[in-house]
């Protein structure tokens, strides 16, 4: 569904990304694990065609991002590290916005509305304008702008950013629940969240993927005992 081929990003003389190569099949949800700076960010927007790679291939679904970027970014939903939210358009109108650009057939778009308007607990500020929800209930309405058209992948930057506890167990339940087919990217710095949302887990040192793996052999060690995420996470960033 998703396989990068030695992907590197430069940002003037700071490597980024370093020969970021993995594949990821449909149906998984894997967890992007990193320190501060490691470069979980750029290398979603770069899967998801919003930041070209400087060298090296992103093939979604059989389709070359860099290539075809409207096509892909249709396949793909997408939460940015900073939603780029329209401050004076209503939760509701921004939402129906975001089905209309995204391709959602006309007579489908009310219904779709709803649907993440519930899903994403919204419907009680959907008449209100964005400026005026506080950081949290913004933060739910970049995810439902991301899943509005039911889309085959979707790559979430910290998802969970902000969000009260509730919100937060509500918002893992909703990704969790998502159905079998759809493949999940997720970064976090929570590493409770990626034990009981992700299956396997990519981990990110200074733009290089240091592990990748299942959940489950990660945290075994050689002599068969189970350790804490949090033990191997700070092993590797060591
Ligand atoms: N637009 C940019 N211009 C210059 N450097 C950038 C830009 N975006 C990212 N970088 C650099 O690329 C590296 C990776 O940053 P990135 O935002 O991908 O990290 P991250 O893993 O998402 O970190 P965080 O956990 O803080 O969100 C950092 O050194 C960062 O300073
Ligand atoms: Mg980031």
């Amino acid at each position: 569904m998703i396989r990068t081929e030695r992907l590197t990003k430069y940002f003037g003389s700071t490597q980024a990304l370093k020969s970021v190569s993995f594949e990821i099949q449909k149906g998984e949800i894997v967890g992007f694990l990193g320190r501060n700076g490691a470069g979980k960010t750029t290398l979603m927007r770069v899967l998801t065609s919003y930041l070209p790679a400087s060298s090296g291939t992103v093939m979604i679904d059989g389709i070359d991002v860099l290539k075809h970027s409207l096509a892909v970014r249709q396949k793909i939903g997408y939460l940015p590290e900073n939603p780029p939210l329209y401050p004076n358009m209503t939760v509701r109108d921004y939402i129906r916005f975001a089905a209309q650009l995204k391709d959602v057939p006309a007579k489908r778009i009310c219904a779709q509305v709803d649907k993440v308007l519930n899903e994403c607990y919204l419907r009680n500020v959907a008449r209100k304008p964005i400026s005026t929800l506080s950081k949290g209930y913004q933060q739910r309405v970049g995810i439902a702008q991301a899943i509005v058209n039911d889309p085959q992948i979707l790559i979430l930057d910290e998802p969970t950013n902000g969000l009260d506890p509730v919100q937060i167990q509500r918002i893992r339940e909703l990704i969790k629940n998502l159905e079998e087919e759809r493949t999940v990217i997720i970064s976090t710095h929570i590493l409770s969240e990626i034990e009981q949302i992700a299956q396997r887990v990519l981990i990110i040192k200074d733009g290089e993927i240091v592990a990748d793996d299942t959940l489950n052999n990660l945290l075994c060690d050689d002599q068969g005992w189970r350790q804490s995420l949090e033990e191997v996470f700070l092993r590797l960033n060591q």
